[in-house]
């Protein structure tokens, strides 16, 4: 069935597959819903967008994303209220943010209200595919990629953005335990590491399996010049409680602008919890541990949401935390979660209905 909006076309599945996802098993980010969003950018500019089936992407052997990994993407998740009403969460940040990524990976912007409102008629057609069992949601991810062909190392001049979307439960199963790494390093002075650009998750694979292998579920990244600093925890930004102060540390050319951050952020000060944004010393944590001083360590972002951290290992030893009555990470998680699942004031104006 075709049906044209205002600006897009929608091409709908003969069938949906919503019957064979077990909504109770879902996981993370496995199982796909019936439609994605796309647009193709060719001579200079974005064409038609349309609402396709979930389906392959066909490309030549010479695309240059295979070649030059001209790649970004965003993470976001829709919600559903108790009236059944579709929710956002900040999702003006996510698309400016893409277009952040974009122009560092000089890729075109592509334009917000277009975005929005593609993502929204996603959202409608596959309205049935947003989870409302607790802590689950529909995970969206939209993603730009150089579909242009050549082996030439320039950038592509053709690409296409995508919005595929996955019901989603947990990102983390069980405790989380981080490996300080004082050898690798996720991102640099000058790079892409405020970018979310496909390849910095790939350089973090080798030493997370490295740290897996030594009975860690992730690695806390340190700055690539002293190593002296905690920057990131994988794909989440950090939090450290030191006595009664909540810590994280600044944004910057190595660090990802988290929209999760800057919300627990102010959320704590709502909550009259003393927060300091500065740069934490990795010996701050380990002498603040060995003084009973280190209450809480926990990682921020769409897909975790907030994370507790169970404990630590540094050069050799493992630190844990304490196991706390009412900690910042759940009070905090609390909150966030119940402005995004709209069940509680929204006093910043982050939530975002979706028309229907
Ligand atoms: N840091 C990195 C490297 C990430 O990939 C993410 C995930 O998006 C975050 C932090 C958290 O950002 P946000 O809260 O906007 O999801
Ligand atoms: C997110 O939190 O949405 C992310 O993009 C992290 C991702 C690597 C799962």
């Amino acid at each position: 069935m075709n049906v044209e909006t205002k600006n897009i076309i929608i091409n709908k599945i003969a069938k949906s597959r919503i019957n064979e996802v077990d909504f109770n098993n879902l996981g993370f980010g496995q199982q796909f819903s019936d439609h994605m969003f796309v647009c193709d950018y060719k001579n200079g500019k974005w064409q038609q967008s349309e609402i396709t089936p979930f389906q392959n992407i066909s490309l030549s052997p010479s695309a240059k994303i295979f070649h030059y990994g001209q790649s970004i993407f965003e993470g976001m998740k829709a919600y559903k209220d108790e009236d059944g009403k579709i929710l956002l969460f900040r999702p003006l940040e996510n698309i400016k943010r893409l277009n952040i990524s974009a122009k560092r990976l000089a890729i075109p912007e592509f334009p917000e209200e277009l975005f929005m409102e593609g993502l929204e008629t996603l959202l409608r057609v596959d309205e049935n595919w947003i989870p409302t069992s607790e802590g689950s949601s529909l995970y969206i991810r939209p993603f730009m990629l150089a579909t242009g062909n050549g082996f030439h190392a320039s950038p592509s001049d053709e690409y296409k953005i995508v919005i595929a979307t996955s019901p989603s439960g947990a990102y983390f199963g069980g405790e989380v335990k981080v490996l300080i790494e004082e050898k690798y390093s996720r991102s640099a002075n000058g790079g892409v590491g405020y970018a979310k650009a496909g390849g910095n998750y790939a350089g973090q694979f080798y030493p997370t399996q490295l740290a897996k292998e030594k009975g860690y579920q992730q690695v806390i990244w340190t700055d690539d010049n002293t190593h002296e600093y905690i920057e990131e925890a994988g794909a989440m930004n950090i939090f450290v409680r030191i006595g009664d102060t909540l810590l994280t540390g600044p944004t910057s050319d190595r660090i990802l602008d988290g929209i999760t951050r800057k919300s627990i952020i102010d959320i704590a000060k709502d909550e009259g919890i003393k927060v300091e944004v500065r740069k934490i010393k990795v010996s701050e944590l380990v002498e603040a541990s060995k003084k009973g001083n280190l209450k809480e360590l926990f990682g921020a972002g769409t897909a975790a949401v907030i994370s507790p951290i169970a404990g630590f290992g540094h050069r050799g030893q493992d630190y844990d935390l304490p196991n706390i009555e009412n900690s910042f990470a759940a009070r905090l998680k609390k909150r966030i979660t119940d402005i995004q699942y709209g069940r509680a004031e929204d006093k910043f104006g982050w939530s975002y209905k979706v028309q229907k």
